[in-house]
């Protein structure tokens, strides 16, 4: 389902939290809404959704105006982080739970939850009950739940943000797989550049209440509209190029051993990757390379050396 996002303004009280947002995001299409804690994600997110009072303008999906649709009547579904399952259920019974709703006759359901909970790599357990599961395994009982009810709009508010690194990031494989499989229209709130930057056909970057770029990944990585997005996926070097000053990502500049106008100030080691950091005549720059690589050119702290923006 497309949606078309107008102008839209939203207010708590006498806070403008919403500035104005326009976008699209196309049928099938996976989008991320990205940025820093407060700046308005979850507020777009539930607008969508139907689950807050606008202020102003407008919300199309599928060329049809929202103003009067109740959230059911949208076919969107909302997976929150504190996933709202029913702890003394079953799996089963509350990936059932919208279809029990739409009065779906009990086979049906059955079928429907055992295709799920297949999907969601949970196969077999309809019968264990919520409490009595991990966290990554309620997260895709979530998941199952939301897609039971078919929406046509899949609403992740950061479901995920409460899992350590490897979970967070195999939800996100799932999350991308099950898009992928149903072409469900996904919208994606995160404050992850790393999650955003692997999943999304387009991010839309956020500073409070409204979206500074909304672009593919690699173009709001290689082509940010300002320094705001820029140092919103990484630190940022700006060298003096004759009249003009250039934005070079710390992975963009090489370390030159025969070279003598920079010192070596700082090595940071943080495992694949070194931060070096280094004094040169037009300030502080910083280059990160290959671990190793730096082990074969033997450069130290201290020492003489130059660079070149790769
Ligand atoms: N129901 C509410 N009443 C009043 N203020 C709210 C409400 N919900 C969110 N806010 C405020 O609106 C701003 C944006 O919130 P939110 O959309 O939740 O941000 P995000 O999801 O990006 O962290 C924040 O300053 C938040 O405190
Ligand atoms: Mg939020």
């Amino acid at each position: 389902m497309g949606v078309r996002i107008g102008e839209l303004s939203v207010s708590f009280g006498r806070t403008r939290v919403l500035k104005e947002i326009s976008m699209e995001i196309g049928d099938g299409e996976f989008v991320s809404l990205l940025g820093a804690s407060g700046c308005g994600k979850s507020t777009l997110l539930k607008s969508i959704a139907g689950l807050l009072e606008t202020e102003s303008g407008s919300i199309e999906m599928n060329g049809k105006a929202m103003d009067n649709i109740s959230p059911e009547k949208r076919g969107t579904v909302i997976v929150f982080q504190d996933l709202r399952l029913f702890p003394h259920m079953t799996a089963g019974k509350n990936i059932a739970f919208p279809l029990s709703i739409k009065k779906v006759p009990k086979e049906r359901q059955k079928e429907t939850v055992k295709r799920l909970l297949k999907q969601v790599q949970l196969s077999g357990y309809e019968n264990r009950r919520i409490r009595e599961m991990s966290g990554g395994q309620m997260q895709r009982v979530a998941l199952a739940r939301s897609l039971a009810a078919e929406p046509r709009l899949l609403l992740l508010d950061e479901p995920f943000s409460g899992l350590d690194m490897r979970l967070r990031m195999e939800m996100g494989e799932l999350v991308r797989k099950l898009h992928r499989e149903n072409g469900l229209t996904t919208v994606l709130v995160t404050h992850d550049k790393q999650e955003a930057l692997k999943f999304s056909d387009r991010i839309a970057l956020m500073s409070k209440g409204r979206i500074l770029q909304y672009d593919t990944p690699q173009e709001i990585f290689r082509h940010p509209v300002n320094r705001e997005v820029a140092e919103y996926f990484g630190r940022m070097n700006y060298i003096r190029d004759g009249e003009r000053e250039i934005g070079v990502r710390p992975f963009d500049i090489r370390i030159l051993p025969s070279g003598n106008d920079c010192t070596v100030e700082e090595i940071v080691f943080m495992g694949e990757t070194v931060e070096i950091r280094l004094g040169t005549p037009q300030g502080m720059v910083y280059c990160v390379m290959m671990s190793k690589e730096l082990d074969e050119m033997g450069v130290e702290v201290g020492e003489r050396v130059g660079f070149r923006v790769f």
